[in-house]
């Protein structure tokens, strides 16, 4: 053969090469997918309000949940406080015993209502699972919208504590989340987040309609409607209303214990509620941490004033029909 046969029959080969390397780099990603969890999916709707596909897929079993009347209810929009609520509930169930609070992590200790990751996403949870295997009393935390809250809880007349937290507030850390969290639908910009979230369009749907209908509700059932903002600006008189509703008592010294450990730097460093223990291959904490600020005002960082005044005219016609006022400062 010429060396200039060999050389053409090599230049020929070139994109067959080059199509091979790309078929099998694809085969890779492939395989990739089928043994990581499957990550930024998109959200199904269940009456009406955005809801991950898998909780879509077990909804009717969350709809027929089973409360029983000594159950405990912690709700909020997500970011709005949950997991600070949840731990200060703990010490007051375990009587300020921190070890006790160390048996396991916030996501096992109280089962989370309507949570589902199939095993195949390598993150296997059922909240309905971990709730019907707990025996009573049982706190539970959902973060549905107060219709989609199974009946059997307003049946057995439930005590439910619900947070809220400022829209801005709540809005910034929700955006966050997103980022860090590769479980939850790709937030897209700032701006573009600020609009779904404006729309309704995110997981647990709409903020607005949220602290609407759980206030509304309060009327009607056991209901504690708490605020970050009141929690942050003098937590021990927002415990002492926890402590009331749960018909509690806590001296002194387990109060300030209670204090001291639910505490955001505390909070921040205890590994059974920041979250580095569990779901560690859809949480990225060096994106955005978990436990990110916990401030009230954090979002007069990243609102333009374009955006604010575009937020507040719009905050004003969703809000009007509510007797429910948020501090957005301290
Ligand atoms: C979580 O807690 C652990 C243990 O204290 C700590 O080392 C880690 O820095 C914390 N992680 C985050 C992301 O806050």
């Amino acid at each position: 053969m010429s060396e200039f046969r060999v050389f053409f029959r090599a230049i020929m080969l070139i994109p067959d090469l080059y199509f091979f390397m790309q078929c099998s780099m694809a085969l890779d990603k492939m395989q990739d997918l089928s043994l990581k969890p499957v990550l930024r999916a998109d959200l199904g709707e269940m009456e009406g309000i955005p809801l991950t596909q898998p909780i879509c897929s077990t909804w009717d079993q969350v709809w027929k949940f089973k409360a029983r009347p000594d159950d405990l209810l912690i709700a909020t929009y997500a970011k709005a406080g949950t997991t600070w609520t949840q731990e200060i509930v703990d010490m007051i169930q375990q009587n300020g015993d921190v070890e006790k609070c160390r048996r396991d992590t916030t996501y096992r200790r109280h089962p989370f209502l309507e949570w589902y990751l199939p095993e195949s996403s390598g993150a296997g949870y059922s909240g309905l699972e971990l709730a019907e295997a707990m025996p009573s009393p049982r706190t539970m935390k959902t973060h549905l919208p107060v219709q989609l809250v199974p009946p059997s809880f307003w049946e057995q007349n439930c005590k439910v504590i619900y947070v809220a937290r400022n829209a801005k507030d709540n809005l910034v850390s929700y955006y966050h989340f997103h980022r860090m969290n590769k479980g939850l639908p790709d937030p897209g910009t700032w701006e573009e987040f600020m609009d779904k979230f404006m729309a309704g369009k995110v997981l647990w749907g709409s903020w607005y309609d949220h602290v609407k209908g759980w206030w509304k509700a309060k009327d009607k059932h056991r209901i504690l409607y708490l605020f970050y903002e009141d929690m942050k600006e003098n937590p021990k008189r927002e415990i002492q209303k926890i402590l009331k509703f749960l018909e509690k008592d806590a001296n002194q010294e387990i109060l300030n214990k209670i204090l001291h450990h639910t505490s955001f730097e505390m909070m921040k460093e205890n590994p059974m509620a920041n979250y580095t223990k569990e779901l560690q291959d859809i949480m990225d904490h060096s994106v955005s941490p978990f436990m990110r600020k916990g401030v009230v005002g954090d979002w007069k960082n990243h609102f333009t004033v374009a955006q604010n005044q575009k937020f507040d005219e719009d905050y004003k016609k969703k809000m009007a029909d509510t007797s429910l006022v948020f501090r957005m400062e301290l």
